[in-house]
């Protein structure tokens, strides 16, 4: 393995969640392959990391062919220890109060192609060379949200059954990589105050979501790149198949 701990692939890497997961792991000496379709995203968040060794990758984790070659490529400059995929998100605007009778199929379709078929393709590729390529104390990391457990927090159903579906597609895979070494974990966060979430909602919106928590507010991007970075390291390996919710009381399991 590389000095430090090893390299750290993060889909989604240009995003409010995804960037401070990078910025966190730099800090704490991985490797970072900041991963997304956006390249101009990419680059921002890669001149913000501590230390040197991290690279970008554009993806696109809807098209199979775009992860596989990606994956590819960098497994070709050395194998990753760590996947975290942040590539999600609600593709229906929370403002829109598209509901069961309401949403249209084709915005049900991309929801599902980005945050559930994109993380399991994302998922397969790296188990792919990890199997063939253990390396110790190998980690999967996928985004849910609190919208996979609860009902009525604005999200819209195909967000929240893409998320509930992520925790089965991390237990069941927990489950079958655990003899390659690899965890497998889900970091489930309620609201969080990105850019993102803060150009889709109207200030109403927002007050009403941050009075859901027993805090009263949003989370930050840092509050949730903190545990994913314990999930991360070697002291999490008796954490698998779980579910870690940055929620700020919004569901209590
Ligand atoms: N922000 C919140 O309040 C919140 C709450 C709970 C869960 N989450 C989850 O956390 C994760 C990150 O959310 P965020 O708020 O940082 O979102 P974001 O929109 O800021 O970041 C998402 C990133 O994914 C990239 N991306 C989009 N489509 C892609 C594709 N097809 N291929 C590759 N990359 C693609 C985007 O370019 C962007 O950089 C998501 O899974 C989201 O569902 C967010």
């Amino acid at each position: 393995m590389q000095k430090g701990n090893g390299r750290a692939i993060v889909i989604g890497g240009g995003g409010g969640i995804g960037g401070a997961i990078c910025r966190t792991l730099a800090q704490q000496h991985h490797h970072v392959v900041v991963a997304d379709f956006d390249e101009a995203r990419a680059r921002d968040v890669l001149a913000t990391l501590e230390g040197d060794g991290h690279t970008i990758e554009v993806l696109d984790v809807t098209n199979e062919g775009s992860v596989a070659a990606a994956f590819e490529r960098i497994e070709t400059q050395g194998p990753a220890r760590v996947l975290v995929i942040a590539s999600g998100g609600p593709q229906v605007h929370l403002g829109q109060h598209a509901d069961v009778a309401t949403l249209a199929r084709d915005a049900w379709d991309r929801t599902l192609a980005l945050n559930l078929s994109g993380a399991f393709c994302c998922l397969q590729a790296f188990a792919r060379q990890r199997t063939a390529k253990p390396l110790a104390h190998g980690r999967v990391i996928l985004l849910g949200s609190t919208a996979g457990s609860v009902a009525g927090s604005g999200v819209d159903i195909a967000y929240s059954a893409s998320k509930a579906a992520l925790l089965g597609m991390a237990r069941q895979a927990a489950f079958e990589l655990a003899p390659a070494g690899l965890t497998v974990n889900v970091v489930a966060p309620g609201p969080v105050g990105t850019p993102e979430f803060f150009r889709n909602t109207s200030g109403a919106i927002r007050e009403r979501i941050a009075a859901m928590t027993l805090a009263g507010r949003l989370a930050t991007p840092e509050e949730v790149s903190a545990s994913v970075a314990y999930v991360a390291s070697a002291q999490a390996d008796f954490v698998t198949g779980a579910t870690l919710a940055i929620n700020g009381g919004v569901h209590m399991a």
